[in-house]
């Protein structure tokens, strides 16, 4: 059997990793700037990270949610400590879309509305809700389209206002910084503004944290460099290193009702043992101020070049916009430099490394960056 051919691949055959490193079947080491697309935040392979799954294999490796599971609760306690929201609430599914259609339903449920204001150049996935509120008509089907959606512009307030003013949203999406649309920063003053307008409506605000949260901006979300508290936070990729674990953080303004959300294998022990593992190696490893430092460090000494448009970022989450098309440069970068990075359209390389990066690892990207321009 055939493998229904959606992805463009990367001619390369990844056999064992290690911290921020991957090597080939040939042996061959690339550096990983890429972190399998900002989803390996405490490193490839942690001995903390493989030691908890592991152990939780050989004790009770699944049950369903029809039984008390501990390791929720802990989990729970460690991501309300890493990222300060401490009477928010927690649910756990499997994956960023599912995220954030669990975030949009309960907006629902909650205001009894039914539409949503998204923004352009929005990615928030690929599920029926998720896609509809991702501004890419390449990738949403005529079923998908029904849903009640309006794009609004980031940074431009007016455009939400506009969106807003009959009472009629039940949320606003939105990315802490946009990162398939090409690592766009809402502003401060953005945020705040937008936080009141869905206050005076009755909307509820969804901070999409998936790619930009866990650390990978320098904060744990990105929305706290602005001062802002969401309505509802959603995160997936880097809270589980590669096991496939989504959740959203839910104000207490929610009131669950028995059976309104579910999922069988969301919050299993294995996908628990693999949360916990990367929340502790978070805290002893202080992965947010690293991704803050080395971030900063990359993103200033980035070469200067007349094809080069503009550097754009935070921590660990930074694109490099050229004036012409990268494909060329990230086919050098890969195949004869050895390092792994992602794109943002077809103008833009993306950098989503493993936050425990080095500037040691920064300067072996920027020689071989200067040598490939
Ligand atoms: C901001 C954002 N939201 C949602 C998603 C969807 O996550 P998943 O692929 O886990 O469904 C992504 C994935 O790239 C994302 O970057």
């Amino acid at each position: 059997m055939k493998l229904f051919d959606v992805y463009s691949l990367f001619d390369v055959v990844p056999v064992k990793a290690q911290g921020c490193k991957v090597w080939d079947e040939k042996g061959q080491e690339y550096l990983d700037l890429y972190g399998g697309h900002a989803v390996i935040s405490v490193g490839h392979t942690h001995p903390k990270y493989v030691a908890g799954i592991t152990e939780q294999l050989g004790k009770i490796g699944f049950y369903s949610n029809s039984v008390i599971n501990p390791l929720q609760t802990t989990l729970a306690e460690k991501i309300q400590k890493l990222s300060g929201y401490t009477n928010y609430s927690l649910f756990l599914c499997n994956s960023g879309a599912e995220a954030n259609e669990n975030a949009l339903k309960l907006a629902s449920f909650h205001t009894g509305r039914d539409k949503v204001v998204a923004f352009k150049r929005s990615f928030h996935g690929r599920t029926s809700g998720a896609v509809a509120v991702t501004d890419n008509p390449k990738i949403v089907s005529p079923f998908n389209a029904n849903h009640k959606v309006v794009f609004a512009e980031l940074n431009n307030i007016a455009s939400v206002e506009d969106a807003l003013k009959d009472n009629d949203v039940a949320a606003v999406i939105v990315e802490g910084i946009q990162g398939c649309g090409g690592i766009h920063i809402p502003t401060n003053e953005f945020f705040q503004q937008l936080s009141a307008l869905c206050k005076k409506h009755g909307t509820v605000l969804v901070l999409d944290e998936i790619q930009s949260g866990y650390g990978r901006s320098g904060k744990f979300f990105a929305h706290q460099h602005t001062g802002i508290k969401p309505d509802i936070i959603t995160m997936a990729k880097g809270i589980a290193n590669g096991f496939p674990v989504g959740a959203i953080l839910i104000s207490p303004e929610f009131e669950p009702v028995k059976g309104m959300l579910g999922t069988t294998f969301g919050g299993n022990y294995l996908a628990m043992a693999a949360a916990i593992a990367v929340a502790d190696i978070f805290e002893s490893e202080k992965l947010v101020d690293n991704a803050a430092e080395v971030g900063k460090y990359l993103i200033e000494n980035m070469p200067q070049s007349s094809r080069i448009k503009e550097v754009r970022g935070r921590g660990l989450m930074i694109g490099i916009e050229f004036n012409e098309p990268i494909k060329e440069i990230r086919s050098k970068l890969l195949y004869e430099k050895h390092i792994f990075t992602g794109v943002a359209g077809t103008n833009m390389i993306r950098l989503l490394p493993p936050l425990c990066l080095t500037k040691a690892d920064c300067d072996t990207f920027l020689k071989a960056f200067r040598e490939v321009l």
